[in-house]
């Protein structure tokens, strides 16, 4: 008698069955990922967007905390900027993922975790304030340099 295994038939079907489920176990998991992300990002609404008394009080913390390595108003330089791209106005990056940069940090790496230092009234300012700031620097943008000198 032929052991099980040396039968081609039955190997190649124990083989389809393998993937399939390895790429059902992978959807699962996608989509358990993709699921804990919506529910985290729609978990973390900034409470204060738009707020201008909210920005100004932004942009002293940012100024405190953050410039020294972001550069002024969140433009960047030896750090990532924080105000264009996926961090401009309808950018990839959502106010819940950029409030969790600065909570959490980027462990090993120059950004620290500020959620022991400031408040979380305090990081929603410091969002709002480089929301605003994001907008400011788009709509500057669109001008051309002599549409800054034709006046
Ligand atoms: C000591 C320098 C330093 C300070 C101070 C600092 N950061 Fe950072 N920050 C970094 C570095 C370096 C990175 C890039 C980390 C990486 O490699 O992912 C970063 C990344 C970030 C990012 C993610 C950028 C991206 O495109 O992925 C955000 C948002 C951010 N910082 C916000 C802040 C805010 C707000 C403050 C002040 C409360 C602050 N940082 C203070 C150095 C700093």
């Amino acid at each position: 008698m032929i052991p099980m295994s040396f039968n081609p038939e039955n190997r190649s079907t124990m083989r389809r069955r393998t993937t399939s489920g390895r790429k059902f176990a992978l959807t699962l998991t996608a989509c358990v990922v993709l699921a804990s992300t919506f529910v985290a990002a729609e978990d973390l609404v900034n409470p204060v967007a738009g707020d201008p008394v909210a920005a100004g009080k932004g942009e002293e913390l940012f100024a405190r905390n953050c410039q020294q390595c972001h550069n002024s108003r969140g433009k960047g330089g030896k750090c990532p900027q924080l105000v264009r791209g996926a961090w401009g106005p309808g950018g990839a990056n959502s106010d819940g993922f950029m409030y969790r940069v600065i909570a959490g940090g980027r462990p090993g790496t120059q950004m620290g975790a500020f959620g022991n230092h400031l408040t979380n009234d305090e990081i929603w300012q410091i969002v709002t304030f480089l929301r605003e700031e994001a907008k400011r620097v788009k709509a500057a943008s669109g001008k051309s340099e002599d549409d800054d000198h034709n006046w």
